[in-house]
């Protein structure tokens, strides 16, 4: 019911490790099929990555350390996006990688070959950075230490462990030694956490009690139930296991009455930045003001998360009072007393679209979205399974 985890799933892609596939988002698609393309490797390669900045970021890793030469490219959302978070590391390592205009792609990977050790301290706390390189050092055969202040999503860390590479994290140092092979196994995705986030909210908003089996429950994922909670919304965890080192649960949404607002900010940031614009559109509903600092990544998504989820919030109630800042934002919930039909801008970010969904059920508000398609990347079913569920 709820896909499999997005993240999970690229990771294994890349490291062309077998997963269930039967049901899989075109992110998962795309970093399959150039990953594959990649392992039949042909002169002059071209990877076209579509929307997914997770496939586009961790394959430039393992390919730049692979040491042939390569070129990716994304459709347009992702070809604004920044890259040099990546090509810059690497370049300090030794690589050769060209981007357009110095920080977007298409990203021309070069012959090179990195140097035998390095030690890099996340400057953004990015999982995708640290994945990228991660991969860089298994496919070079070389060593790499990574010093992680502010933690984000271990999935690759994980995984790698799993297949039995040579990793360790020693505090907040992760050391890999990528002259180990990995054993390729085949890897037991759990359900995403951050599409069955939309579910949980649904259920929230709409009194509901589905039960959502088989979500992936990863520590450095489900902050938002620690939001959820502190606004309000309890949700209890059941059979929880672990299978192929990630755990999972079944999750049940237990009554609430009155959503409180919550202030997010600082390290909690990174463990939670995929839910934010559902916060957002939780908050519209509470009681009192949500407050987010600290979270200027959100601009650098599929959309710009801060100002297109701002401006879409003005449009579903223009009597909530809304600061923006360059960080975060500020929500000061209102009474809905309009029903029109409200327009919402999705800037072909499939967040966005789930999102506005979910908040048209509790106020029972009509949406529209000039794009629905974009649900395609992370959750195919999503607008079927809201209709059969809550309509
Ligand atoms: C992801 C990491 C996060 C997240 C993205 C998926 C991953 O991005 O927002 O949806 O799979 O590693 P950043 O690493 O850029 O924070």
């Amino acid at each position: 019911m709820v896909p499999i985890d997005k993240s999970i799933a690229q990771r294994c892609a890349v490291l062309g490790l077998d997963f269930d596939k039967s049901i899989i988002g075109e992110d998962i698609k795309n970093t399959l099929s150039a990953a594959k393309a990649f392992a039949d490797y042909k002169r002059d390669l071209v990877l076209n990555l579509g929307n997914s900045g997770t496939g586009m970021r961790l394959l430039t890793g393992f390919i730049t350390g692979s040491g042939k030469e390569c070129t990716l490219i994304g459709d347009e959302s992702l070809s604004k996006r920044p890259m040099d978070r990546i090509a810059e590391p690497l370049k300090g390592w030794g690589a050769d990688i060209e981007l357009r205009e110095h920080k977007f792609s298409p990203i021309k990977i070069n012959p090179s070959n990195l140097q035998e050790q390095f030690i890099y301290e996340l400057k953004i706390p990015s999982a995708q950075i640290k994945s990228s390189l991660l991969l860089a050092a298994l496919s070079s055969k070389t060593k790499i230490e990574i010093i992680e202040n502010i933690p984000s999503r271990d999935h690759t860390e994980r995984v790698l462990e799993e297949c039995e590479a040579d990793i360790r994290r020693e505090g907040n140092r992760i050391i890999l030694d990528g002259k180990k092979d990995i054993v390729k196994k085949y890897i037991d995705i759990p359900g995403d956490f951050s599409s069955a986030a939309y579910l949980l909210a649904a259920n929230i908003l709409s009194k509901k009690t589905n039960r959502l089996e088989n979500v992936g429950v990863n520590k450095t994922r489900v902050a938002f139930l620690e939001v959820l909670d502190q606004m309000g919304a309890m949700v209890m965890i059941h059979n929880h296991s672990v299978k192929s080192n990630e755990a999972r649960a079944d999750l049940v949404t237990s009554h609430n009455d009155e959503l409180q607002g919550v202030t997010i900010d600082g390290d909690r940031i990174p463990n939670l930045i995929d839910e934010i614009p559902l916060i957002a559109v939780l908050s519209m509903f509470a009681k009192s003001k949500t407050i987010v600092r600290d979270a200027k990544e959100l601009r650098y998504k599929e959309s710009d998360r801060i100002s297109l989820l701002l401006s879409n919030i003005r449009r579903f109630n223009p009597d909530i009072e809304i600061k923006e800042f360059d960080d975060g934002f500020e929500i000061e919930p209102a009474e809905d007393k309009n029903m029109e039909i409200v327009k919402i801008k999705t800037g072909g970010d499939h967040r966005m679209a789930m999102s506005f969904m979910v908040a048209s059920l509790r106020s029972g508000k009509k949406v529209e979205f000039d794009d629905m398609e974009c649900v395609e990347t992370s959750f195919p079913s999503f607008f079927d399974l809201i209709e059969k569920w809550y309509q």
